[in-house]
């Protein structure tokens, strides 16, 4: 038998809320259920309604718990798993001290393997069950992440960074090699059960014009992959990538003059773009990723939402591990909500659930796949539990709205909150490792 049924608060958007209380943004059953058959949902409504047609399926009781798509994460760094929380450093010189220290790990194909297993197994601890990642500029990198992704069942995306300057030597491609290997990386995996390949050019400072050409190239022979990059994070990044690309009239031209931007394109932080910049952003439909913890813990800057929004522009959120600080996405919204406040920009608790779900599915093209609970779509769903810990329980008893619930949970939840994660209809939260001795 491969029928199961979940019962629980089901809650799930169908469109992006407009006001704070936009019923019509989403789908609610207070006593619901979701059918799920061989990996997919196949109904999803009252449990009084599925229950009698499905007398054949397994029932797991998830009440009073909610149950919701799986979150979906659109930018982090997987090499970058042990270097979250190295103290004191801006953009620049917190990838020189740490972060291209800590890459160089990567050389080792058991070290990759191991943290690709417990960078898996974190971001589903903390309902993450899709998710956009770097992976080193080691070739090996990419078959440990997308290993250990299918192992898992998960659906996620990656791609081999590529960088030939302004980095140590250990991690320095060429632009020959950088094509080759991509190109041999989207051969074998782009496709292959739920994997998609991201081509990753790290950044202009980190990439030669030449290099730009190659991407360019890959990017036209595989108009099917995704593309990523960073843009416009801090102002002496900003200084030094333009300095390096003289004729492009601004950072974000210098991806445009590659044809790098596109539907396909996702472009982490983006906060000290001009009008100018956000628009060919919206022309080009390239989507801005939103990075909050990343942005405060660098001390980067803060992401205008509303000029986005105003100027027509695709967003998205993310974590940005190991510049960000957590892999849950309730955190995120936390400070994503802070950063947007104190500018005087306004997050609704349902706003927060639609873009870490049905939102982001969105932003990759994967709306029909992820992102949400409906016929026909995978079944990756997240179990929340909104009273995980003392003091949620404590704030949860004076909760009277299901939009003042999604807001404790966001503001004080974590990975405990997390009751039970599915990817594909299987539930992972009994097999995921904490305990697998270091690997080198
Ligand atoms: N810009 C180029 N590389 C990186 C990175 O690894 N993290 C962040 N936050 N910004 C970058
Ligand atoms: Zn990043």
């Amino acid at each position: 038998m491969n029928k199961l049924i979940l019962r629980g608060r089901v809650l799930t958007f169908v469109e992006e809320p407009t006001s704070i209380d936009d019923q019509s943004a989403y789908n609610y059953f207070e006593d619901g259920a979701v059918l799920v058959e061989d990996g997919k949902i196949v109904d999803v409504g009252e449990y009084a309604a599925i229950a009698p047609v499905a007398a054949d399926a397994k029932i797991v009781d998830h009440r009073p718990n909610l149950i919701m798509p799986g979150f979906i994460d659109t930018h982090l760094h997987f090499p970058q798993t042990q270097a979250i929380a190295s103290y004191g450093a801006q953009l620049l010189e917190w990838l020189n001290t740490y972060i291209f220290v800590e890459e160089q790990k990567f050389s080792s194909t058991a070290h990759a393997d191991f943290i690709a297993g417990r960078f898996m197994d974190e971001l589903l601890r903390n309902g993450t069950t899709s998710a956009v990642a770097y992976c080193s500029v080691h070739r090996e990198s990419v078959d440990a992440y997308f290993t250990a992704a299918e192992q898992r069942g998960m659906l996620m995306i990656g791609g081999k960074v590529m960088m030939d300057r302004n980095a140590p030597d250990a991690l320095r491609d060429t632009p020959q090699s950088g094509y080759d290997d991509t190109k041999a990386l989207i051969a074998k995996w782009h496709g292959r059960g739920r994997a998609h390949y991201a081509i990753s050019p790290r950044f202009a400072i980190t990439s030669t014009p030449r290099q730009m050409e190659m991407s360019q190239a890959l990017v036209r022979e595989h108009p099917e992959c995704y593309v990523q990059t960073h843009l416009s994070e801090n102002r002496d990044e900003i200084a030094f990538a333009t300095s390096l690309y003289p004729s492009a009239k601004d950072y974000t031209d210098i991806y445009a003059g590659y044809c790098l931007l596109g539907e396909k394109m996702l472009l982490g932080h983006c906060i000290f773009l001009s009008d100018r910049e956000i628009s060919v952003l919206a022309e080009t439909k390239s989507v801005a990723v939103f990075c909050p913890t990343s942005n405060l813990f660098l001390g980067s800057g803060l992401f205008d939402r509303d000029r986005f929004r105003s100027l027509g522009a695709r967003i998205s959120v993310a974590t940005d591990v190991g510049g960000g600080t957590s892999f849950s996405m309730l955190e995120t919204m936390s400070e994503a909500y802070k950063v947007l406040h104190v500018q005087g920009q306004r997050l609704s608790p349902f706003a927060s659930y639609y873009m870490m779900t049905l939102g982001n599915a969105r932003a990759l093209g994967l709306e029909d796949r992820i992102g949400s609970l409906r016929t026909g779509g995978d079944a990756d769903i997240v179990v929340l539990d909104s009273k995980a810990k003392p003091a949620m329980e404590l704030r949860m008893r004076t909760a009277t709205t299901l939009a003042e619930e999604l807001f404790i949970l966001q503001t004080m939840g974590d990975d405990r909150s997390v009751a039970e994660v599915y990817v594909a209809g299987k539930p992972m939260k009994s097999r995921i490792d904490t305990a697998t001795p270091q690997v080198k």
